[in-house]
């Protein structure tokens, strides 16, 4: 068996595997190839790999004979036409935001596996991309608030007077928001954070943190540790609770996302036009359609002095170490398909792959996407 790794499309920096994971993926009957240069931009070199023991191959020899071709996030739709049938492709493909892609893979009978699918049950925990990015994605966004603040994180007494702690008001304590709260921390900042799961009420707490509440939220246990779409009644009230906190912050962390849905409106053009001038507002959810009236997916604006950032790649400002956990996860994913002789099964009794599986012999398998499309 060959498991090929693509070089990924420009713009983005991560590769799926790191040399450190082929050598974890290296077994009897298994070669791994990747495609020149696919690492230089996470600073892993094609000598790397070969001292890791993979093959260094072209990206025609990949698509056109590896059996497992391994990515990040999709290949250009020419690339994606060139595979056939017999093979497997594993990427984060966006499955309910590219239903072009959906349709593309059923056509072409391609078995394809689309990380972000990994159902976040306990097993399935080392295989959870999401996280992992959402880990990368809130350290980033504080580092990236800080440098554009124009005042410090942390309180400093000094000959020439005192400099008050930034205050950071964080919206939503997922996986992003927890990493955000417990980095802003230790750069010294005061840290107030919303979220509508009371479950998080005591992380929160425990990572130094405030957790600001609003009465009435709606929480459904069986939502998986997601958050629900809420009433009109507690939206309002929460943003009125959440416009009476930003006008004293620096810094809006905001990291709030219902799966499936646009994310939730908290900041409004309003509430941002009462801010201090100079706060600084990182929009992790820019991508679906942004917790903040004015973001822009992509874009750092400054609207009325406040800098507003909309970031959706982070974890491709952070290459190494994020293709070293998308590369980990990935590993043990594969680990379910292909056993120590390298043998390959699609065991559709098994939660996680048939969770994760997006399409194989012309059907959709992720009944998540299913019901998605068919709703
Ligand atoms: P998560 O689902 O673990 O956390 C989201 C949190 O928001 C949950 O705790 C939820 O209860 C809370 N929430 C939902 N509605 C809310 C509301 N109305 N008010 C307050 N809190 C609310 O998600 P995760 O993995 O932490 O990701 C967070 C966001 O970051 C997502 O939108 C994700 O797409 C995005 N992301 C962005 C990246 C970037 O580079 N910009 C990279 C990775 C993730």
């Amino acid at each position: 068996m060959n498991i090929g790794v693509l070089k990924e499309q420009t713009g983005e920096n991560r590769v799926a595997i790191l040399p450190e994971t082929v050598k974890k993926l290296l077994r009897p009957n298994l070669s791994v190839w990747v495609e020149t240069g696919a690492g230089t931009n996470a600073s892993a070199c094609d000598s790397d790999y070969q001292d890791a023991g993979a093959e260094i191959k072209s990206r025609d020899e990949i698509v056109t004979g590896a059996d497992i071709v391994l990515m990040v996030s999709k290949p250009e739709n020419e690339i994606l036409n060139k595979f056939t049938a017999k093979q497997t492709l594993i990427a984060t493909f966006s499955a309910l935001n590219d239903k072009e892609v959906v349709d593309l893979l059923k056509d072409k009978q391609l078995t394809a596996f689309s990380m972000e699918l990994v159902p976040r049950i306990t097993r399935a925990q080392s295989m959870d991309v999401l996280s992992s990015m959402a880990t990368v994605a809130g350290y980033k966004a504080v580092l990236d608030a800080a440098n554009h603040l124009p005042t410090f994180f942390p309180m400093f007494m000094t000959a020439a007077g005192t400099i008050r702690p930034a205050k950071v008001l964080i919206l939503g304590a997922g996986v992003a928001g927890l990493q955000a709260i417990a980095i802003a921390r230790k750069l010294g900042a005061q840290v107030e954070v919303f979220d509508v799961r009371s479950a998080v009420k005591e992380q929160v707490l425990s990572l130094g943190a405030k957790f600001v509440e609003v009465e009435g939220s709606k929480e459904d246990e069986s939502a998986g540790g997601y958050a629900v779409e809420q009433t009109e009644e507690y939206k309002r009230k929460q943003q009125e609770a959440v416009e009476a906190h930003a006008e004293k912050a620096n810094v809006i962390i905001s990291t709030a996302q219902i799966p499936g849905k646009k994310a939730p409106l908290l900041i409004k053009k309003t509430v941002v036009e009462k801010m201090k001038k100079g706060s600084v507002i990182v929009d992790l959810a820019a991508s679906s359609g942004g917790n903040c009236e004015l973001s822009k997916n992509n874009e750092i604006i400054v609207h009325n002095g406040i800098t507003i950032i909309g970031k959706s790649n982070y974890p491709s400002e952070m290459p190494f170490d994020a293709s070293k956990m998308y590369g980990q996860n990935m590993l043990n994913f594969l680990n379910l398909l292909i056993d120590k002789e390298a043998n390959f099964s699609l065991n559709f009794e098994d939660k996680i792959i048939k969770g994760t599986c997006l399409t194989h012999n012309g059907e959709i398998i992720s009944e998540r996407v299913k019901n998605f499309y068919n709703k």
